[in-house]
Formats: structure tokens, sequence, C-alpha cells
């Protein structure tokens, strides 16, 4: 299966084309269960559904989520938790149920990670499954925190960072030795169950490695090349985002 590529003229209006399928979505299965990302690429996505829920009584009272990774050694509260990203940009201005959604937890005890990470790929089965993944993709190619190496088959784990994820970490934690060397993930095997997966991509930075998932080998080397093997997987980018594409396609 090839991934499809819809590039637009800006972020916005990409965002606001996966805002409206989101919608779709929840009108037709108003307990979706969607898996939710973090990182700057998802802001303008989450501000459209927000608006969404303001303006056109978009509802999320029945939407289950699951988010794809934490940063380890952070509790809920830290400003950059996944945990307070969520809340901050998203949950604090929906009608979501604080039941209905989920992320991994950063702070566990050693002993304690498994079990955790069983429960939660549990809780997603137990949800019927993920309907729709929304994704983004770190400029060494990763999914979630599936970093290079991780496998096809990998599952949620507890897993190291790169330098580059943490390098790229670095300006909102103040410096590279206050971001978190570990955290949770859901496996590249768990992303891939989802039903559709929609990745975004913006800016020049990303052109490079979204030209390598698209169009390169299926590897480790860039485990959002995994995609490839989805049935339903679209790239959502802007121009800057496709420029490498174009040149390849
Ligand atoms: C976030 C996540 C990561 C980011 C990726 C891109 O939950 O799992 O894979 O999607 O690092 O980050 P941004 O969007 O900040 O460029």
């Amino acid at each position: 299966m090839a991934i499809e590529t819809i590039i637009f003229p800006d972020a916005e209006q990409a965002a606001q084309q996966v805002a409206k399928k989101i919608q779709q979505l929840i009108q037709r299965k108003p307990d979706a269960v969607l898996g939710l990302a973090t990182g700057g690429t998802p802001l303008l996505l989450y501000r459209e559904l927000i608006r969404m829920h303001a303006e056109e009584g978009l509802s999320f009272a029945q939407v289950r989520t699951f988010n794809l990774d934490e940063y380890e050694g952070l509790p809920p509260d830290h400003p950059e938790s996944y945990w307070s990203f969520m809340q901050r940009n998203l949950f604090d201005h929906i009608d979501i149920s604080p039941g209905n959604y989920h992320l991994p937890s950063g702070m566990l005890a050693a002993d304690a990670v498994t079990e955790h990470c069983e429960a939660y790929e549990n809780a997603i089965r137990a949800a019927g499954g993920i309907d729709f993944q929304i994704l983004g993709i770190g400029r060494n190619g990763h999914i979630g925190f599936n970093e290079p190496g991780s496998t096809i088959s990998s599952r949620t784990r507890r897993v190291t960072l790169c330098e580059v994820t943490r390098a790229d970490a670095a300006p909102a934690f103040g410096s590279i030795e206050q971001v978190p060397t570990h955290a949770i993930s859901m496996g590249c095997a768990t992303i891939l169950e989802a039903q559709e997966i929609v990745l975004l991509a913006f800016g020049e930075h990303k052109a490079e490695i979204v030209a390598q998932a698209v169009c390169g080998e299926v590897s480790e080397n860039v485990t959002a090349s995994y995609l490839q093997t989805h049935q339903h997987i679209h790239f959502y980018l802007d121009s800057a985002a496709a420029r490498d594409l174009r040149d390849s396609m």
C-alpha cells in the first residue's frame, strides 16, 4: 500500500481538513476512539476542534482518547508533561469526560512499567481499538516516541529518547539536561492497528524525513516508513514539508 499524500498551501488548511474528518467521524460514531499526539504539529488541529465545539456544537461527551506517549519522571501537573499539554491545548476547552481520556503514566516505579504498558494496550483493545490516529513525525522519523531501531511489532513500552529528540524538546524545557531521557510510548504495532491514520507534518525542517517515510524503504531506521504497510494512511502536509516529495515522485 502506498501512503496518500495531500499537500495544502499552509498548515491551517491542512488542520481544518483533518478536523472536518474527525467531526464527521464523531457525527457518525459519537463514542469514537481517537489516538492523539502532542508537540507543535497538532496545535492548529486542536484549536479547530475547540472552535467546532464552541461554534458548531461538536460534542466530545462520549469520545474516548488515547495519547501516544508521556515523558518519564514528569508528574501530570508539570508544565511540560503531555498530560498538562493535553489539558491546556484541548481537554480544558471541550466537553470530554475526564474518565474518557488516557495517557501513559510517566511516574511509574521500575517494577510497575510492564504491567502499566500491558494495561494501556488492554484499555485500547477494550475500547474497541483506535478509530482515528493523529501522528506527527520527528526529524529522525519517529512516530510516537518510537525512535530509530524500534521494530514494527513493538508495543507500548519504556523507551530511551534519542539526542535529536531531546535537542528538539530542549527549548521548551530550558536546556537539554532538563529533558527526560526516557518515556513511555505506544508501540509501532499499536499505532498500525488504528483503523485510519493521519500524519501531519509542517515546515521545511520536516521535508527530508517526510520524503524518506513516504518514498524510502520500509526500515527501522525511519519508523514512520512502517506506515507504508497500512491500508488507510494519509499524510497531510503543507507545501514546505512536501518539498522533497515533489522532487522524488
Ligand atoms: C508527540 C509524539 C511525537 C511528535 C513528533 C513531532 O506525542 O509522539 O512523535 O509528534 O516529535 O513533534 P512536533 O510536532 O513538535 O514537531
